[in-house]
């Protein structure tokens, strides 16, 4: 059975998009593989959130990830920082990356402009790290989104290198699983910038209150209305109807399609609607959410199975790699 490792980081609350481009298929995917979902909570040190709020955010998501569906006893759902065998792979693996073509990729090259005060270099060596979390498992499949595609083509790098310098086949070459059409259905924000994404903010949540969805629904960026039939729509309105698409019913879209195609449409309405859909999509999740935050028992005991699954797997590989690199034992 293939094995399948991914991530998502620690940075607060699942959106939607986080739902229908990974989560949903992480989902699906934990009946055919061996499945390794983790929560990225070292990844997200780079931005220096405060201890409160690095474990506040790692329980928030702990408990989305199961109130989507992530089955703890099918899937290996564990805490990044829970196996620090990661962290002696990534460090010996950092022998190996080097600097210029860690400095040439595009995430590192994007937060260093955005953010020139915190150019650390945790964040230089992001791929690093996140290859070590995917080959510690010896990984053949990591579902990642367009965004994540280069970190993973350096992981492939860095696992190839390590096999070529000491000539062995200690870890398979990971390939991206791409998910194909309606199973990878790409979420734009509500602000006509392009994908939702948390940092955009432009999300609506998983555990976002009907009160709150309203609110942003309502806000979402539309433009003067059709005026000739048929026409395209432009993307901030293609946006909603992406939306409506994945929460409400066909004749729902199909409703407002027509409006729109004979100039009869009123956003308010089709916003309205898609407002009640998304919180009837949302409702269930939301209420599996806070009944999971109030179960401090289970998700510890989800936690910790986890933990010895993801070490369990991490410490068989980890030894391999000392043994080839020759770090030996004196006693
Ligand atoms: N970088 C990923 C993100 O930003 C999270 C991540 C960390 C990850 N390690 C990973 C994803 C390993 C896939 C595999 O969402």
């Amino acid at each position: 059975m293939p094995t399948v490792v991914s991530g998502i980081r620690s940075t607060g609350n699942l959106h939607l998009g986080n739902y229908f481009g990974a989560v949903k298929n992480f989902v699906e995917m934990q009946h055919h593989h061996d499945t390794y979902f983790f929560i990225a909570d070292l990844h997200s040190l780079t931005t220096h959130p405060t201890p409160e709020h690095l474990y506040a955010n790692v329980r928030q998501v702990l408990a989305e990830y199961l109130a989507c569906g992530i089955d703890p006893e099918k899937a290996t759902v564990f805490i990044q920082s829970d196996v620090p065998e990661v962290a002696e792979l990534y460090l010996l693996l950092n022998m190996n990356a080097y600097l210029g073509e860690l400095e040439r990729t595009t995430s590192f090259k994007e937060k260093a402009r955005k953010h020139p005060d915190n150019v650390n270099a945790g964040l230089l060596t992001y791929p690093v790290l996140m290859a070590a979390d995917i080959i510690i498992h010896k990984a053949h499949l990591v579902p990642v989104g367009k965004d994540q595609e280069q970190n993973l083509e350096m992981g492939r790098t860095f696992a190839r290198r390590f096999n070529r310098m000491y000539n062995v086949e200690l870890f398979p070459i990971p390939r991206p699983y791409v998910f194909e059409g309606q199973d990878m259905v790409k979420i734009p924000g509500l602000d006509g910038s392009g994908k939702m994404g948390k940092s955009e903010g432009n999300a609506i949540s998983l555990a976002d209150a009907p009160g709150v969805i309203r609110k942003k629904v309502m806000k979402a960026v539309t433009d003067s209305g059709p005026t000739i039939p048929n026409q395209q729509k432009p993307e901030v309105i293609q946006n909603l109807f992406t939306l409506l698409d994945v929460v409400s019913t066909p004749d729902v879209v199909a409703h407002f399609d027509l409006q729109y195609n004979n100039c009869s449409i009123r956003y308010g309405d089709l916003k309205k609607q898609l407002a009640e859909d998304i919180i009837k999509f949302n409702t269930p999740i939301r209420e599996r959410i806070e009944s999971l935050l109030a179960d401090e028992a289970y998700l510890s005991k989800v936690a910790k199975l986890g933990a010895e699954k993801a070490r369990a797997s991490a410490s068989r590989t980890l030894k391999e790699v000392r043994e080839v690199i020759g770090i030996k034992k004196f006693y």
